[in-house]
């Protein structure tokens, strides 16, 4: 057994415990997680592409899996009810040959529906109907067990760890070729395809859909086209890519200057950097993470007024909001199974953590503990919409800030594990 496969058993036996615990508090003899279903367009025989539900997936590491029903009773082995129907169309769904099947009971079947409960109390969660849990006497996704179970997810395991890792290291294999593919000439789908095959993922593998922004497109935050001709001038690439291992996943942004860039672009992109850097050197077991992504402003800030973009103090430039202009997300977000994952808005205590009222787009708002994996990805972009309502202030220096919207914006992100000894980014640094 390699020492992944270790570390994944210890992982299950882990979760097995956690599981008998929450089940026991919440009051049921059982869970039923299903994976899902793909959604068929409307009208066609075409299915979007699918990913497990995230609580299938920290037990079994299985985003492919559809209709598959995962059945977690104290003191028994999971049993998971593998729907691999014979068909002659498709490929029947597999699992791996790997150590950690051993811990299940796999009960392959030819339905998508649930299987038979034993008697009992049970709960069932996942995208299932009422009719479903009607017919199964089951409570469907209780809040508070779903809450207690989302929290197993917060602190992860060293498999977790290792998983993360890996999937980072991967993709940041894909970073460099993109970036050849940049350097190259290459247009946003030549880019996107170089990083996919050097990462040999497929697109409906990825975590999330890679972000390939060239020139003005980097400052969309979430663009989500892949233009096939490259634009005449070369300006800046700003590239969001991720990447899944055994379902665990990477979400990695660099940000490079182009040929054509101006000048004023090679500093703030260092100025960002920088700021990251000493943002991540901070994370530590018991920091606020809304108290960092204000700090991630305090340095916008200063940034800014250092970059002669606005001529004001720093306290200055806070107060007036410019800098949620030029940067309206937040500093970052827990990553496990799914790449914005789940707990970050709520206390180890179960309270529900509002982010503040002028950072709406905050995912995660509670202390930092050893163990969370978060993301650090400060920001400065131009926008035109955000910056329109603040075209009257003197101080900012629109020719300069107008030179740069060609490029988009500015995006470093890489992902941390908090320990006790301090942050462990996880992102290879070399590219
Ligand atoms: N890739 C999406 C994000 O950074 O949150
Ligand atoms: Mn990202
Ligand atoms: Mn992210």
């Amino acid at each position: 057994m390699t020492e992944l496969e270790r570390q994944q058993h210890d992982h299950l036996d882990a979760l097995m415990q956690a599981y008998d615990e929450a089940l026991a508090v919440h009051g049921v003899d059982g869970v039923l997680l299903f994976s899902g279903r793909p959604s068929r367009h409307f009208g066609d025989d075409q299915y979007a592409s699918f990913s497990a539900y995230g609580h299938f997936v920290h037990w079994t590491g299985q985003t492919p899996l559809t209709d598959s029903w995962l059945l977690v009773r104290p003191g028994e082995p999971p049993t998971l009810y593998l729907h691999a129907p014979a068909d002659f169309w498709h490929l029947p769904a597999r699992l791996p040959d790997a150590p950690w099947t051993a811990r299940f009971t796999i009960e392959p079947r030819d339905t998508p529906d649930p299987p038979a409960l034993p008697p009992g109390r049970f709960a069932v969660l996942g995208d299932v109907s009422s009719a479903v849990a009607r017919h199964l006497d089951a409570e469907a996704n209780p809040p508070g067990l779903v809450a207690a179970l989302d929290e197993l997810r917060v602190r992860k395991s060293a498999y977790e760890v290792s998983c993360l890792r890996e999937a980072n290291r991967r993709a940041m294999d894909g970073h460099r070729t993109a970036r050849e593919a940049f350097d190259d000439g290459g247009a946003e789908l030549d880019i996107q395809l170089a990083y996919l095959g050097a990462v040999r993922q497929r697109e409906s593998d990825m975590p999330y859909s890679n972000i390939v922004g060239i020139n003005a497109h980097g400052g969309v935050l979430h663009y989500q086209h892949y233009d096939p001709v490259a634009p005449a001038l070369k300006r800046s690439l700003l590239l969001d890519a991720g990447l899944r291992y055994r379902g665990y996943s990477a979400d990695i942004t660099r940000t490079w200057a182009g040929s054509d860039a101006v000048p004023e672009f090679q500093p703030l992109l260092a100025g960002v950097t920088a700021l990251q850097q000493r943002l991540i050197a901070d994370l530590a077991p018991g920091v606020s993470y809304v108290a960092l992504h204000q700090r991630m402003h305090e340095g916008l800030a200063a940034l800014l007024v250092e970059q002669r973009l606005i001529d004001a103090s720093t306290e200055a430039v806070l107060e007036s909001g410019l800098t949620r202009a030029f940067c309206p997300h937040g500093l970052g977000h827990l990553l496990g199974v799914q790449v914005h994952d789940v707990g970050g808005r709520v206390s180890a205590a179960g309270e529900p953590l509002a982010p503040p009222a002028d950072d709406p787009a905050l995912r995660l708002t509670r202390e930092l503990e050893a163990g969370m994996v978060v993301t650090m990805e400060p920001g400065l972009y131009v926008i035109p919409m955000l910056l329109e309502p603040h075209r009257h202030r003197p101080e900012v220096r629109w020719e300069r800030v107008e030179r740069l919207a060609e490029h988009g914006g500015i995006r470093i992100e890489d992902n941390v594990l908090v320990t006790a000894d301090g942050p462990d980014n996880l992102t290879p640094q070399e590219a």
